[in-house]
């Protein structure tokens, strides 16, 4: 069973989200990291669905998701590239060494660039707990892991994610997005999420034809 949500869901295309820039400095922090399996797509549109969970559940701390989930997948910038794609997407790949390995780097990553700019030590670990295992631990530790793991999987339902991850498992669009709604949708841990997902797969499959182009 989701969660259910606290506060109205904003459903509307996430192209038109407006952030604030409180975290401008953490950005600029991981440009380089941001280069590896398209990290400056998915974390910035993965952000983005992640400020609109927090409004959806008040409850959370804000801030120590919206910093997970911008880092999350920082590690995939130390892991052999050439592995990304034939371990880390094909056969049984949340068991994948690699997914394990990005994981690990991201922790790293965090306890290298938060404390310089300001966090405290329970801050970073807050932060690291939810990092560590955001792929390969099966359940969810608290609200804010909740809302990072379904904010990792919502940018997939947009035309964007799509066109990447379908590339990435070697499916067309319209094979991906069956995926998305039998797979991904019943693992999302929030009502809010489920929400959003459905109105973005709606929206993508009328836009990219997947009834046409199957
Ligand atoms: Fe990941
Ligand atoms: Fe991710």
């Amino acid at each position: 069973m989701t969660l259910p949500a606290l506060s109205p869901v904003d459903t509307s295309p996430i192209a038109a989200a407006a952030g604030c820039d409180d975290l401008d400095p953490l950005w600029r922090a991981i440009v380089t990291e941001s280069r590896a399996r398209s990290n400056d797509i998915h974390l910035p549109i993965s952000f983005a669905f992640a400020e609109r969970l927090c409004d959806a559940y008040p409850a959370a701390d804000a801030l120590v998701v919206r910093v997970a989930i911008l880092l999350h997948d920082t590690g995939w910038a130390r892991v052999d590239e050439s592995k990304i794609v034939s371990e880390g997407f094909t056969g049984d790949w949340r068991k994948a060494d690699i997914r394990f390995e990005h994981e690990r780097h991201g922790c790293d990553i965090a306890r290298e660039v938060l404390p310089g700019l300001g966090y405290d030590e329970d801050f970073v670990t807050r932060v690291t707990d939810i990092i560590d295992g955001h792929d390969t631990r099966p359940v969810s530790r608290s609200l804010e892991d909740s809302l990072v793991r379904d904010a990792d999987r919502l940018w997939r339902f947009t035309p964007t994610g799509i066109a990447l991850a379908s590339g990435w498992f070697s499916l067309t669009p319209a094979e991906y997005t069956r995926r998305l709604r039998l797979e991904i949708v019943p693992e999302l841990l929030t009502d809010a999420a489920v929400q959003m997902a459905e109105a973005d797969l709606a929206r993508s499959e009328a836009l990219l034809k997947t009834d046409l182009l199957t």
